[in-house]
């Protein structure tokens, strides 16, 4: 398994490559602005790209989504939930503006408890609402993809659409109570490790406390 990060656009969304050694071929999640740049991290690396999976349908997570498509012909997914936020009027502001943004055909409805398969890895699908009510979490191996659902210290704002606190501090309840540690790779800023936020993680505190 590899794991690059690329980071774009002017939220700084963590976009990552997620690659199966064996097979050469890669998942991109989020990608969020900034189609070239993606492409050519992947290029180096010299991966087929075949899905695109979305934490979430924030517009900075989703905007360089069909110019991916266009370019590699990967099967995008996303949770049900959040797919009308693929067609709201950011993203479509924000997307056309800076990426000739068009709305994407989803291939797929992401699931929790859902595995999906890249080459010979298994990716571990949780579905985790609070800061959107589509959210979701991937796991892979040691690393997990937590989205702007738990970031390093922090969780994501709850206070947009479909947001709820009430949501998010449960499913940071189910993250803290997964077995083992993780390396987490949230969908903006630091990375951190799941032992290290059960400890220092004010909104996990919170939820443990419930
Ligand atoms: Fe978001």
């Amino acid at each position: 398994m590899i794991i690059k990060p690329v980071i774009v656009g002017w939220l700084r969304t963590n976009c990552y490559i997620l690659g199966d050694e064996a097979t050469k071929t890669c998942a991109i999640i989020d990608p969020g602005q900034k189609a070239d740049q993606i492409l050519a991290a992947v290029a180096e690396l010299g991966y087929e790209v075949k899905l695109i999976l979305l934490t979430h349908g924030h517009y900075d997570h989703v905007m360089a989504v069909p110019q991916i498509v266009k370019a590699t012909g990967a099967k995008v997914y996303i949770h049900k939930k959040d797919q009308w936020l693929l067609e709201c009027d950011e993203v479509l502001r924000y997307g056309t503006r800076a990426e000739g943004y068009t709305v994407p055909h989803i291939d797929g409805f992401l699931e929790d408890g859902q595995t999906i398969k890249l080459g010979e890895l298994d990716i571990r699908v949780l579905h985790t609402p609070g800061h959107t009510a589509g959210c979701c979490v991937f796991l892979c191996g040691d690393a997990m993809f937590s989205g702007d659902t738990l970031f390093q210290e922090c969780c994501g704002r709850t206070d947009l659409e479909t947001g709820s606190l009430e949501d998010i501090l449960k499913s940071l309840k189910r993250l803290a109570q997964l077995e083992g540690n993780y390396r987490v790779l949230p969908g903006h800023e630091g990375f951190s490790s799941l032992e290290y936020e059960r400890q220092y993680n004010p909104y996990i505190r919170e939820a443990m406390r419930r």
